[in-house]
């Protein structure tokens, strides 16, 4: 798809499609109004016989408008007025971006980003629409024999401005689309099987990354005799039931000038996660190839923040394995010593995530880092805590995670701060090792956190678990693509942009 910013009276642009917003009450927007008026009054009357829901996101495709020099008017319920929110906004657009993928109208005027958002300017709106747009188009059937090739769908948007010379606009438009390219790359790696999307899958993935944005972000994978040789015990643990060697995956981004302490993020890697000895139950299962969500949201991220050309410093980390049962696998009982010589009681080989995390955290330190971001489908207790619409919060720094929830609402990818209170820290204990890789009975997103905390003390940081949000189950089952525009709008006002 491609966008741009036009200026002109919408009534006399001539596209295949004009959208424009209505909200309850027969009120218009202001492009709206033009087009009755131009129309003598067509649209008032139809939403006046009832023919248009004042819900937001509710649509109504209008032909052949006289005085209207585009064929289609598609008119969108923006709901209540006084209750129009960013979810309202946000409602409208992907509702008109589904109504137009089974039109054949590949010219579009959108003209919803007219409508007045509390505390929101016409760029936001604007990359807003743009990443929704581009990312209705996502498709994961590549993997079908047969595959429906769609010739219908908007192929190029512009997007109704009073001024098309503003280069804030402009930036809008071309930092919308990076997001949604990152979004891809995330939900294509989160579809992907466990037996395409291996760790060295993942590790070829950051490559060709790396290859895309040459000069601009640096790869480096780490196999399993670096990964040895740097004692990641944790990691090798995991990975040593899999005939899959594990990785270690390092991306640099530099975007900025001058040496600047780096972001560091850390994306769990686990390429299928069976539970290992400690098996989990067979319904679903296969939902666990998307155990690399947090990798994926990674390589997502820089995908983003390199086309958007941030003057950031940003590392990536990912320890990538897979978690299998197997002649070699670890066992309950199990003590291995991590990176950090900290040693570890595997009471129960499902709780693998923070065995790979932990040796991640340890290598973080060599950056010494602005902050340190993990990003983790660690613990089905977040899905029960925050279901499939926020994702889990914690830190070791109360400004770092004021940040970050600030990031998630501006980009509506939320997030919500759990404690990582001292009290909690008394619920792992192990007889035998220095800890145990699981807590006590209770708050099991909070003692996965705390067991990462113990690897952390270096430098300030957050995890942001994202169990219940980096996937969407039932009938339209699929990666989300989250936290990725959390982490892209964080990265973005740190950048300053
Ligand atoms: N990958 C899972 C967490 C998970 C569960 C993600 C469901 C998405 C959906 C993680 O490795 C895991 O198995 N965690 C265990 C920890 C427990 C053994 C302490 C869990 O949550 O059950
Ligand atoms: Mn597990
Ligand atoms: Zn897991």
């Amino acid at each position: 798809m491609e966008f741009t910013i036009k200026a002109g009276s919408p009534e006399k642009l001539q596209h295949n499609c004009v959208v424009v917003g209505a909200y309850a009450g027969a009120r218009l927007s202001p492009a709206a109004q033009i087009l009755d008026q131009a129309s003598g009054g067509l649209i008032t009357s139809a939403l006046q016989s009832g023919d248009l829901d004042e819900k937001a996101g509710a649509c109504l495709m209008l032909r052949t408008l006289p005085g209207v020099a585009s064929s289609r008017v598609l008119l969108v319920s923006l709901g209540k007025a006084e209750a129009l929110n960013d979810k309202a906004y946000r409602d409208a657009v992907s509702a008109a971006a589904r109504q137009l993928a089974g039109v054949a109208a590949p010219e579009v005027l959108f003209c919803l980003a007219e409508a007045e958002l509390p505390k929101r300017d016409l760029a936001w709106k604007l990359a807003e629409a743009t990443t929704l747009l581009q990312d209705s188009t996502f498709r994961s059937d590549w993997l079908k024999s047969k595959r429906e090739e769609s010739p219908k769908g908007a192929r190029q948007v512009s997007f109704l401005v009073p001024d098309a010379s503003d280069a804030t606009l402009q930036g809008a438009l071309t930092r919308g689309q990076a997001l949604a390219e990152g979004l891809a790359l995330t939900k294509t790696l989160g579809n992907l099987p466990g037996n395409i999307c291996t760790p060295a899958y993942l590790a070829d993935s950051a490559k060709q990354l790396g290859k895309e944005y040459k000069g601009k972000i640096k790869v480096e994978i780490l196999d399993q005799a670096e990964i040895e040789e740097l004692g990641m015990g944790g990691l090798l643990a995991v990975a040593q039931g899999s005939m899959q060697e594990p990785r270690f995956i390092v991306l640099q981004y530099k975007g900025g000038k001058g040496k600047t302490a780096p972001v560091v993020l850390v994306g769990k890697g686990i390429t299928f996660d069976t539970g290992g000895i400690s098996l989990k139950p067979g319904e679903g299962m296969d939902e666990m190839k998307y155990d690399m969500g947090g990798a994926a949201s990674v390589l997502g991220t820089f995908k983003a923040i390199a086309a958007m050309e941030l003057p950031l410093h940003v590392v990536g980390l990912i320890p990538a394995a897979e978690n299998m049962p197997g002649g070699n696998a670890i066992k309950p009982g199990d003590i291995v010593t991590s990176m950090s010589g900290q040693t570890i009681e595997i009471l129960n080989t499902d709780a693998e995530g923070r065995l790979i995390l932990c040796d991640a955290l340890t290598y973080a330190e060599r950056f010494e880092p602005a902050c340190v971001v993990d990003v983790a489908t660690l613990t089905g207790a977040c899905i029960i805590a925050l279901g499939n619409l926020t994702s889990g919060l914690l830190a070791n720094d109360d400004a770092l995670a004021a940040e970050l929830l600030a990031s998630g609402q501006e980009a509506g990818d939320k997030a919500w701060q759990l404690p990582l209170w001292d009290e909690y820290q008394d619920m792992l204990k192990s007889n035998f090792a220095d800890i145990p890789n699981i807590g006590s009975k209770g708050a099991g997103t909070i003692t996965a956190a705390c067991f990462l905390s113990r690897f952390t003390k270096a430098y300030t940081w957050a995890h942001l678990d994202v169990a219940g949000t980096a996937w969407k189950s039932g009938a339209d089952k699929g990666a989300t693509g989250r936290p990725v525009p959390l982490l892209t709008r964080f990265l973005m006002n740190r950048a300053g942009v």
